[in-house]
């Protein structure tokens, strides 16, 4: 017996158009409405979305009735910070008689649980506003005025492909495939993070710089691998560097992985470029441990190389010695005790009055005491340049002043955000200055730094040079060659001069067809 499977595709609750008697349409929620994790109201609002938990069961279909809520678990600290940060930097704003005086700001964070479903979900809600407000009448505003978000290539694109139509700004903090560059694809896309197109080159010129001229080269299969990879290799043959092999794998290719470990033992070169999400990063260096591959030159890029969850007691045997490009730390007074402490007091004890259900979040909890990682806070100031960006935006549009006030009665359209944001030239509290190239992203800044032991026998990310588009040519790329550490603790880099002698006639032919 042979029976259909109508296959059902959920994408988040829409909204449908009624009529009321006078012919006004009304506004209907389809499906159950979404909630956001953490919320506030205010006159301005500023959406995010974040995988504040990365892991997502779907409870068995039955065919028969209404699938059940997605359940989400397994708690991502890093994303669950960005979080942080954005109420931070709005409080901070908030407070402040200088930008958008007398203006109340609120959010609404989403959680995508690490699945762009889920992703899609929480656009809608994002976009339709408050879901409980059901037979509204369609305003057609959107409900926020601009969303942070979100950390991945892949997600930030469906974000923005979703939000696209509606011109509402998205600003990323870390999603920087060069592919998101495209004005008339993005138009209303920002990022407080710089494209790969600079990182991919400077990574070329960074294994040219050492003489190694025979690379192999793994990359995440993903928009952010397979852009950045393909930029590194056009790269690389410009400066002729040869490639060994170039090998891919996404998180979900646990069969893939195996082979492309096989290829790392077979293979000559003894220096990897890894243009891999820190994820595909975990898992490649789970295997190389547990397979005793060591010693191999990495050269990593910003989403791993300076990412705690890479350092386990074992990890330094495959990890140490790496050299890669970081985002810049930056020095934000205020957020660390904000983090560890302040949060707490005014989130979660007013989480426990409202109707919101406190069940959903109560994991959130068990980080209250977790203030160990507040040392590598590179992408939340990115969180905070990003909000701090809305801002100003908001209080050009406004033409908010200190003595006056804001002319808060304007309606503010998301077009006018996007062309504001575009204008925007600030400096934020540390002396750091923000604003955005025609292609809405932020100026190529890079720490340049090496995985080392500390005397503490700690792992370390030491900076050992940097990158800066910024500055004229000739010192935009800076090494200190003397203080990196190359694996194996030897501290010359010369160990590897030997894998010279492998340009030879095939390494030729392999850069001459590629
Ligand atoms: C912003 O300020 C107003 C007025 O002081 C306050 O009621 C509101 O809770 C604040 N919002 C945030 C997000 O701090
Ligand atoms: C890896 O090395 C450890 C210690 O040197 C050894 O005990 C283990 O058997 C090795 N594993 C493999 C797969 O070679
Ligand atoms: C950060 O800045 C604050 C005040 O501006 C200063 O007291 C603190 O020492 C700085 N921390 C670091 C790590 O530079
Ligand atoms: C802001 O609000 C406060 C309290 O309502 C008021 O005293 C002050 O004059 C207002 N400032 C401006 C610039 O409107």
């Amino acid at each position: 017996m042979s029976r259909v499977i109508t296959l059902l595709v959920f994408i988040g609750p829409l909204l449908a158009f009624g009529s009321s008697e006078d012919e006004t349409p009304i506004c209907q929620i389809l499906g159950s409405p979404e909630f956001p994790l953490l919320s506030k109201e205010g006159v301005v609002m500023i959406g995010g979305a974040f995988s504040i938990h990365s892991k997502i069961t779907q409870p068995p279909l039955s065919f028969t009735e209404k699938p059940t809520r997605l359940t989400c678990s397994s708690v991502n600290l890093r994303e669950f910070r960005f979080a942080q940060t954005m109420i931070f930097a709005i409080e901070e704003i908030n407070k402040s008689e200088f930008l958008l005086p007398n203006i109340s700001i609120g959010y609404r964070i989403y959680d995508n649980c690490g699945s762009t479903f889920t992703s899609m979900r929480a656009v809608m809600a994002l976009m339709n506003g408050d879901e409980r407000a059901v037979g509204k009448r369609c305003s057609g505003q959107s409900a926020v005025h601009a969303i942070i978000g979100e950390s991945e290539s892949s997600s930030t694109i469906v974000l923005s492909r979703t939000t696209g139509p509606f011109k509402i700004p998205v600003i990323s903090h870390s999603a920087t495939c060069e592919c998101l560059s495209k004005r008339k694809e993005y138009p209303s896309f920002f990022r407080t993070i710089a494209s790969d197109l600079y990182q991919s080159r400077a990574l070329a010129q960074l294994v040219k710089h050492f003489g190694w001229t025979w690379v192999g080269a793994i990359n995440s299969d993903s928009d952010y691998g397979n852009n950045g990879m393909a930029i590194f290799l056009a790269a690389a043959q410009e400066e002729g560097v040869c490639v060994e092999y170039t090998e891919k794998f996404h998180r979900t290719e646990p069969e893939k992985l195996m082979k492309v470990v096989e290829v790392i033992r077979k293979s000559t070169a003894r220096v990897i470029v890894g243009f891999l999400a820190h994820v595909e990063m975990n898992d490649l260096l789970e295997q190389l441990s547990l397979h005793n591959i060591t010693g191999l030159q990495f050269i990593g890029v910003e989403a791993w190389i300076t990412a705690d969850s890479l350092v386990t007691p074992t990890s330094f045997r495959v990890l140490g010695g790496s050299l890669g490009f970081a985002v810049q730390k930056a020095n934000i007074s205020g957020l660390e005790d904000f983090l560890i402490k302040d949060f707490w007091e005014t989130e979660f004890n007013c989480k426990e009055k409202t109707e919101t259900p406190c069940k959903e979040s109560q994991d959130l909890m068990e980080l209250k005491d977790y203030d160990d990682d507040v040392t590598e806070l590179r992408y939340s100031s990115n969180i905070y340049k990003a909000i701090y960006a809305v801002a100003h935006s908001l209080h050009s549009i406004l033409k908010c002043s200190k003595s006056q006030g804001c002319e808060n009665t304007v309606n503010v359209t998301p077009w006018q955000v996007v062309e504001s944001l575009q204008q925007v030239h600030f400096t934020i509290k540390n002396g750091e200055q923000v604003w955005f190239d025609n292609t809405g992203a932020a100026v190529a800044r890079y720490e340049v730094v090496n995985w080392q032991r500390g005397s503490d026998d700690s792992v370390q990310f030491k900076p050992v040079g940097y990158y800066d588009a910024s500055l004229p040519l000739g010192q935009k790329f800076v090494l200190k060659t003397e203080d990196i550490v190359w694996p194996r603790g030897k501290t010359e880099a010369n160990i590897f001069i030997d894998s010279n002698i492998y340009i030879d006639v095939s390494c030729l032919t392999i850069c001459y067809f590629e």
